[in-house]
């Protein structure tokens, strides 16, 4: 799935040669004039004002939306499950046994289990972790730690994404407001999401307030669609700019998930296990993620 500029668009407009009077792209049996012609119509001439533009496969249709929001539903209740039981002296691979067990047994498959090798079913990542934590005995977490717990679900083909922080015990004052800052760098980049805006105007919302605040954002490593597969495009930055981007349309579904760091914005990932991913200078870092569908007049959250 690509990104289209005016040419790409046009190309495939073609290739569908849908007429006025044939069914619409999107499966509600209507026909296309008196469906999306109109607002393939209105994705066209912005794509030829030279902005990014969404394909068709990133526009979920109804059943599609019903389907990832079952699947959402899983992936909220794992987290709910996550937040009543994590404590300190607990190993992070115990939170790994709890998210296989209540996924499961609720029906679903842990996305990242297997996912290009990944090893176990969530992400735990702690303090200068900066993502891609992996769940092992060996990490015990103790009072003062802030940890990301990354979920991800596939039910019924449809997938879901969402993380939390969690902070063990009494933690520092600097490192409780690094979780709390990022968790409104999440709601302001949020309210930015709206028909016919642009992905930048939520990613320079995100940064702003990270910045504002003495933080920096990765710029490696974004968000991204959701829905049909684990990782679709749009990529989605957090060091964007308002009016660039991609155009946000309704039926969009992605993830807003910074990764903000107390000290530099650098990164590398483990040499070993060539996953996780930690801050340059060894600072905190902190994530919250929640998964956003475009909707006619706004956004709705999905998983969170
Ligand atoms: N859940 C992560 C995300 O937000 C991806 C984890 S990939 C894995 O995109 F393989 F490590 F699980
Ligand atoms: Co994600």
């Amino acid at each position: 799935m690509h990104a289209f500029n005016r040419k790409q668009f046009d190309k495939s407009a073609k290739q569908q040669k849908l007429g006025r009077n044939d069914k619409c792209w999107c499966n509600s049996g209507k026909k296309y004039k008196q469906c999306h012609q109109a607002f393939d119509d209105k994705i066209a001439r912005i794509a030829d004002q030279g902005h990014l533009v969404p394909h068709q496969e990133m526009i979920k249709n109804a059943d599609q939306i019903a389907g990832i929001r079952q699947s959402a539903k899983i992936n909220i209740a794992v987290l709910d499950y996550v937040a009543e039981h994590i404590h300190a002296d607990m190993c992070t691979e115990e939170i790994d046994r709890m998210v296989y067990d209540i996924t499961t047994k609720m029906g679903g498959i842990p996305a990242p289990l297997h996912y290009q090798g990944y090893p176990k079913s969530v992400c735990t990542s702690v303090n200068e972790q900066v993502c891609h934590g992996i769940p092992s005995e060996d990490i015990i977490l103790k009072e003062g730690d802030i940890v990301n717990v990354d979920v991800s679900t596939i039910l019924n083909g449809y997938f879901s994404d969402s993380s939390r922080m969690f902070c063990i015990g009494d933690v520092s004052p600097e490192k409780k407001r690094l979780v709390d800052v990022t968790k409104e760098c999440v709601s302001i980049g949020l309210k930015e999401v709206k028909p016919w805006g642009f992905l930048g105007d939520m990613g320079q919302a995100v940064h702003d307030h990270a910045y504002a605040n003495g933080y920096t954002v990765v710029r490696e490593i974004g968000g991204h669609g959701v829905g049909l597969e684990f990782h679709e495009d749009p990529w989605v930055s957090y060091n964007s700019l308002r009016g660039e981007e991609m155009l946000m349309v309704p039926g969009m579904i992605f993830t807003i998930e910074p990764m903000v760091n107390m000290g530099k914005a650098d990164i590398y990932v483990d040499d070993k296990n060539q996953w996780t991913v930690y801050t340059e200078d060894g600072m905190p870092s902190a994530q919250w993620e929640i998964m956003v569908l475009v909707t006619e007049d706004g956004a709705e959250v999905l998983s969170y």
